[in-house]
């Protein structure tokens, strides 16, 4: 199965800029900002990204606020806290050996990192490598990994798989099936965290947002610091 994956991924496989280095700290980044949004809607922020802070120790000396502002539209805004965190630890300690050390760090952005950037030998698992190693029941080298990703992201799609473009469909067990959709995210859960986002957006502008639970919720997370009643960015790096 690995060998017909290869051949496909040569032509079809998706050009991705972060696929050509090496650099862990790009590869985290590129890994992050994946983690929730489409790589689509990644590539332009992670080259800007990368310009304003090549390396780790440019962004561990960036203040939350700018690190915050320059993460905005990527959604879950955490994310962009911890990964100035991670900076921070990497610019203080180096590379830890267990990468899940890191902050926002879990198995697999270790995994990712592992492996496109350390040349470990793990396979870093998401949900779409997931998708196509449990349908196929096949096992793959972790040289396989961003064919599988690929694969997984448009070819062996979650509902309904495109099996008569797949070159793994004539030894797959799976096809032809179907599935159910998932379970989608419930409309409180979208909301509480679309208030939080409309809140933060208006301190990024300069505004007072006005919606306190959002405020409390976004300062108890190390996203907005509340001073006097003034909700402003944290400034300190
Ligand atoms: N999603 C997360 N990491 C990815 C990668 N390295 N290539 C493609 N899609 C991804």
């Amino acid at each position: 199965m690995e060998a017909l994956l290869s051949v496909w991924y040569g032509r079809h496989g998706r050009d991705l800029p972060w696929r050509t280095t090496r650099d862990p700290y790009a590869i985290l980044v590129s890994e992050v900002m994946a983690q929730q949004t489409q790589v689509e809607r990644v590539v332009p922020r992670w080259e800007r990204w990368l310009e304003r802070w090549p390396t780790a120790d440019a962004l561990a000396a960036a203040s939350p606020g700018e690190v915050i502002t320059e993460w905005q539209g990527l959604g879950y805004n955490r994310r962009a806290l911890n990964l100035h965190r991670a900076a921070q630890h990497i610019a203080a300690h180096g590379w830890p050996d267990d990468l899940t050390e890191l902050p926002g760090v879990g198995r697999y952005t270790a995994d990712a990192v592992a492996c496109f950037a350390f040349g470990r030998d793990v396979l870093p698992e998401d949900v779409n490598v997931r998708r196509v190693t449990d349908r196929t029941g096949a096992t793959f080298s972790p040289a396989a990994a961003q064919a599988l990703m690929d694969l997984g992201a448009t070819v062996c799609l979650a509902r309904i798989p495109r099996c008569g473009i797949c070159p793994l469909a004539e030894g797959c067990p799976s096809r032809g099936r179907r599935y159910e959709p998932l379970r989608k995210q419930g409309p409180l859960e979208g909301s509480f965290r679309q208030r939080r986002a409309q809140a933060l957006r208006a301190v990024v502008a300069g505004e007072q947002p006005s919606d306190e639970e959002a405020v409390t919720a976004l300062a108890r997370d190390g996203l907005v610091h509340v001073r006097d009643g003034l909700v402003s960015l944290p400034s300190a790096p």
